[in-house]
């Protein structure tokens, strides 16, 4: 018999049942967030491709609805983005706006090399129902067989639609006025970035740099797994501009949007409406590595908590700065508050929860070590561990109970930050995930667990020296 509830995460979306990878058509309409996503309905391992679905009102609670988009004679349905058509540039619309989704048919024929072109459904039910357009493919290639994840945008300079695709090792931009007729207009990523792995899933839009008026375009760029790299699947990101044609990246850096090993295929959410004004992004919490062996039964993978983007100018160029959403807040009380308190050795709050947030600063630090343990049973734990003298961030989770489906799952995760004197550490703690985000966001480290117990106690630890602990707090459930 089948435990379909062990592990299964209280807060993060996960499908019902069977196998889920990358979000897909993020698009907010009429009052709903809608999430569809990479859904084999047979299996919980990857399989033909449908587009599961789901909405919610506050991109927290989900309701799973029927799957959006079956496979057809042009292939199964790959990742791929959705868009309201405000002004039916489509000519599917002669009533009132509607829904689209552009996605990838990917087609295996026998004795064949795989083929991927890109192909549009619409739907004039808020997303319940969809009808394939009856002339797909729309835009296909003849030569490239890495041709897919089609994301796109309304570029309001050029009145135009533009797609970000990506195409092997690289990202083009095609351009419409009408999202069935496709013209090319380049090809960014030749000898910039990191190159470990197939490129995937991308997405372009604006940011706004914070505490300013300057706004920067920015690029993501997932990397497929490669096993010469012991990281796996993982996603950077480019800042530049783009003239409606071409993006110009500013740096020759790599940049990473998530340290930790579970933050994949992540993409923005279209037409959050004016008013609201903020990007808003969420990702296939697991790794390629390993995401068909992780340890749930009749169900794998879960999605991040959405996660509002802005840029911060920092000593090291431009970085992305991410904040779990506001609307999280709601569902949390808080239970312990920590200030002016002086740690020297270990302090221990015993707290049992389901799930639950905390925000820590850790201040005036002279310690060589300092940090946090997340307790789940008397002998699993997570270790989230500041080193001073390297300015490392440590994410240990060898400890933190199953970790036998994956040689890479007990590889410690660092991140190098820029100094540890003063932290602040947010953190959100479900069933069997840990989401971190250090100062304010600058840095985020997304990883997951499979613990018995999610928490019995939170330690806060020094070696060699003390710490200051002040305005933290530990939440837990509110209801
Ligand atoms: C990324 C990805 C996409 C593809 C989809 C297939 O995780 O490989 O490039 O469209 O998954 O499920």
């Amino acid at each position: 018999t089948q435990d379909l509830q062990k592990y299964r995460p209280q807060l993060h979306f996960a499908p019902k049942a069977n196998w889920m990878n990358d979000p897909n058509g993020l698009v907010y309409f009429k009052g709903e967030y809608h999430l569809f996503f990479q859904y084999n309905p047979n299996d919980s391992v990857w399989g033909p491709m449908h587009w599961g679905h789901a909405v919610s009102k506050d991109m927290i609670t989900w309701e799973e609805l029927d799957i959006a988009l079956y496979p057809d004679e042009h292939g199964t349905i790959f990742s791929g983005s959705a868009v309201v058509d405000w002004n039916n540039t489509t000519g599917f619309f002669p009533d009132e706006p509607g829904l689209v989704a552009i996605f990838t048919h990917h087609i295996h024929r026998e004795g064949e090399q795989p083929s991927q072109s890109q192909s549009l459904a619409y739907s004039h039910d808020l997303g319940r129902t969809w009808k394939k357009y009856g002339g797909n493919p729309v835009l296909g290639h003849e030569s490239k067989m890495d041709f897919r994840d089609p994301k796109v945008f309304w570029h309001k300079e050029t009145a135009r639609w533009i797609m970000a695709l990506a195409t092997g090792q690289t990202i083009s931009f095609y351009s419409s006025s009408n999202l069935i007729d496709w013209k090319f207009e380049s090809e960014f990523g030749e000898g910039i970035g990191s190159h470990d792995g197939v490129w995937e899933c991308p997405d372009l839009f604006k940011l706004q740099v914070e505490d300013s008026e300057e706004e920067k375009w920015f690029l993501i760029v997932s990397i497929g797994d490669n096993p010469a790299f012991a990281e796996g699947s993982r996603t950077q990101y480019f800042v530049g501009s783009f003239n409606g044609s071409n993006f110009v990246a500013e740096h020759d850096d790599i940049k990473w949007l998530d340290f930790g090993r579970d933050n994949y295929a992540g993409v923005s959410f279209s037409d959050i409406p004016e008013e609201d004004g903020r990007r808003i992004y969420l990702g296939w919490m697991s790794n390629w590595r390993y995401a068909n062996h992780v340890p749930t039964e009749g169900w794998r993978s879960q999605m991040t908590i959405p996660r509002e983007l802005s840029l911060r100018k920092t000593s090291e160029g431009f970085k992305v700065v991410q904040k779990l959403v506001k609307e999280l807040d709601a569902y949390f009380s808080k239970e312990k508050e920590v200030n002016d308190a002086v740690i020297e050795g270990t302090e221990t709050f015993k707290i049992e929860a389901p799930y639950l947030d905390l925000v820590m600063n850790f201040e005036n630090v002279d310690a060589t070590k300092f940090g946090m343990t997340l307790e789940h049973t008397a002998d699993q734990y997570t270790s989230i561990s500041f080193d001073a003298e390297k300015n490392l961030l440590v994410l240990d989770r060898k400890t933190s109970g199953d970790i036998d489906f994956s040689e890479m799952f007990s590889n410690e995760q660092l991140v190098k930050i820029e100094n540890t004197d003063n932290v602040q550490v947010r953190l959100l703690l479900d069933t069997s995930s840990v989401e971190l985000l250090i100062n304010d966001g600058e840095y985020a480290l997304t990883s997951l667990i499979y613990p018995d117990k999610v928490c019995e106690a939170i330690s806060l630890f020094t070696s060699n020296g003390s710490m200051k602990v002040s305005n933290s707090y530990i939440s837990i459930p509110s209801k």
